[in-house]
């Protein structure tokens, strides 16, 4: 079984859909509560047992480096002043030395294009690739149980979900050649296909394990999909020699590139935490009451 130590985490993209606070802000910075959503990928990563973490960044996104450096003055402070819980909470962002890396993207030029900006930093060994956009809310975390299922199949593996129809624009879906519990095998994948010509249902979400062969199809590969470097078509051209397992990961993803997937998000994690649930909850009822009454 191959250890999978190394993960991606494509944090380039502009986040215009959260303008105007993406304007200062990465995207990726904007919190659910109180962490932000780079803290639920890394957090997800480190249970899977990934050991280092890549980063492919751009500019304006000194933010998220900044945000796993120590703090030491901040940490004395809160030290000094007895603050134990906030001590906690910044243990959070707290990696080991050397484990963190930082790529720049110069351009926007796909999600294939910045995984292919990685190589060097992987290697020749199996990875992980994390969007942290997609948050998954699961007992167990989502690139853990892949994991598991990788050890019994090998390949590449994505992360899969049922969508409706109407949605697979919106993604990269897979061509099914059979399903297995969990595990559908691919025969094929698209990105983003009308929903008149999608092979299936059976979207990806932003989870993936692929083998170091998939940077030899995107040295090679043109535009996709918008025009983009597209990681769909290069997972897609290594089908035939490597493999693709879907993988159905026990949980609930919210879109958090969309403000719609991003406050219902909030409303869940929120209303997970203990000291804040009944008070939310009873403001939640209270504010459902109020809607009905003036409906
Ligand atoms: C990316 C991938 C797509 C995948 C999606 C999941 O698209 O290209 O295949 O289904 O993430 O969130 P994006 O949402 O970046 O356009």
């Amino acid at each position: 079984m191959t250890h999978i130590r190394k993960a991606v985490f494509p944090v380039a993209g502009l986040g215009t859909r959260f303008l105007p606070a993406t304007k200062s802000v990465p995207k990726e910075m904007l919190p659910l509560v109180d962490r932000p959503l780079i803290q639920y990928a890394v957090d997800e990563a480190r249970q899977a047992g990934i050991e280092e973490f890549i980063f492919v960044t751009a500019a304006g996104k000194g933010a998220l480096e900044d945000y796993f450096d120590t703090a030491a003055a901040l940490e004395l402070r809160l030290k000094k002043n007895g603050k134990t819980a906030a001590l906690a909470a910044l243990g959070q962002t707290r990696m080991p030395e050397g484990t963190l890396s930082f790529i720049r993207q110069d351009q926007p030029r796909g999600l294939g294009h910045a995984v292919k900006l990685a190589q060097r930093a992987v290697g020749n060994e199996p990875f992980a690739v994390l969007l942290p956009d997609d948050v998954i809310r699961a007992p167990r975390g989502a690139l853990a149980q892949m994991v598991d299922a990788h050890a019994q199949t090998g390949g590449h593996m994505v992360a899969t979900m049922d969508v409706p129809r109407a949605q697979t624009s919106s993604y990269g879906v897979l061509d099914v050649d059979h399903q297995r519990g969990q595990l559908a095998t691919a025969r094929g994948m698209v990105e983003k296909p009308r929903p008149d010509v999608a092979p299936s249902t059976l979207a990806v979400v932003g989870r993936y394990i692929l083998q170091p062969s998939v940077f030899d199809r995107l040295a090679v590969q043109g535009p996709g999909a918008g025009g983009e470097l597209q990681l769909t078509d290069a997972i897609n051209a290594d089908l035939a020699d490597a493999g693709v397992t879907g993988f159905r990961f026990a949980g609930e993803r919210f879109d958090c590139g969309s403000i719609q997937g991003f406050v219902q998000a909030t409303t869940v994690y929120a209303l997970d935490r203990p000291e804040l649930r009944l008070d939310y909850e009873k403001f939640l009822r209270a504010r459902q009451e109020s809607l009905q009454a003036v409906a």
